[in-house]
């Protein structure tokens, strides 16, 4: 049986990944740039995914989703802007990117986390090792091109925004007893 504070936090990744998906899966159809829309359909594929495994792990366990609309996705845009460019993109990407796994790694290291949870996350975490891989290696020919300033500027912005986004995320009380519980 899933706690309520448990509930809220599997609820806002799944969320989270959903909103990705969505994301990486407009981006995916709109993108001009021909080497970028194989591996943003497969990224999109991989967070439906984990939103459908984090869904079938909170329905195992007796629960429903709870709705969220406060995803990390919409909380970072909302500090950084909405990306105007390619670089934009996969600056937040990346910085989604480390946040999840970060939180996860978090996650799965706690004490109390439930078994079938800890196997999700776990998985889940493998898969986001290599979509960091691929965001970072592109970044960096950008970053070594002849807007390499920018893109810097680009990156430490993003950088900036995720720390801020992170940190609201902790002061939710929901999240914060749950990992006074799970400690
Ligand atoms: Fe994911
Ligand atoms: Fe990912």
């Amino acid at each position: 049986m899933l706690s309520a504070e448990e509930l809220h936090i599997l609820s806002f990744y799944r969320a989270s990944e959903l909103a990705g998906s969505m994301l990486l899966g407009k981006l995916a159809l709109h993108t001009n740039h021909d080497h970028l829309r194989v591996p943003l359909t497969e990224q999109c594929l991989e967070e439906a995914k984990h939103a459908w495994m984090l869904t079938q792990t909170i329905d195992k366990l007796g629960a429903v989703p709870t709705k969220i609309t406060q995803t990390y996705q919409s909380e970072l845009g909302k500090v950084y802007g909405f990306p105007e460019s390619t670089v934009d993109i996969l600056c937040l990407t990346r910085v989604l990117e480390v946040v999840a796994l970060e939180t996860y790694q978090r996650h799965v290291a706690l004490r109390g986390v439930t078994p079938a949870v800890k196997e999700t996350l776990e998985a889940i975490i493998e898969d986001e090792v290599g979509h960091i891989d691929w965001i970072q290696a592109e970044l960096e020919k950008y970053a070594g091109g002849p807007d390499g300033e920018k893109v810097k500027h680009a990156i430490a912005a993003s950088e900036a925004a995720s720390k801020t986004v992170s940190e609201k995320f902790y002061e939710n009380p929901l999240i914060q007893r749950y990992l006074e519980l799970a400690t």
